[in-house]
């Protein structure tokens, strides 16, 4: 797990509530065990954002289940940074519709992407 530090620190302070999860149960694991959209189901943030980064098959299982728990389009921020290869809008190949996603991106709202073609 990257950023075990920092995770450290998120979980030692009040105002956030760090879950932290893994696919498969592993011997010494104290976290959760599930995939990212079962496990936000289960715990059904109240939250003013929800931000999602991750492989591409996680965020499209996880967005219908943050939309469940009540967070509108412009409340759901995800990085699609998984398009880019060159990363400076030459090749093309990180299209959505009209929108580069490595000069105009990479972040993006849901609600922001619900007006682009379902090309991500
Ligand atoms: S990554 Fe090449 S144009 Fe965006």
């Amino acid at each position: 797990m990257l950023y075990k530090d920092e995770l450290a620190q998120w979980d030692a302070r009040s105002d956030i509530n760090l879950i932290t999860t893994i696919d498969r149960e592993v011997e010494g694991w104290t976290g959760r065990v599930g995939f990212i959209p079962t496990v936000t189901k289960e715990v059904a943030p109240k939250t003013d954002y929800a931000i999602i980064c991750g492989p591409p098959v996680m965020i499209k299982f996880t967005l219908p289940v943050l939309v469940e728990c009540g967070f509108t389009p412009d409340r759901i921020i995800m990085s699609l940074e998984n398009r880019m290869k060159c990363g400076i809008g030459m090749c093309g190949r990180c299209n959505v519709g009209s929108k580069y996603v490595c000069k105009d991106g990479p972040v993006f709202t849901k609600e922001q992407l619900d007006q682009l073609p379902n090309e991500y």
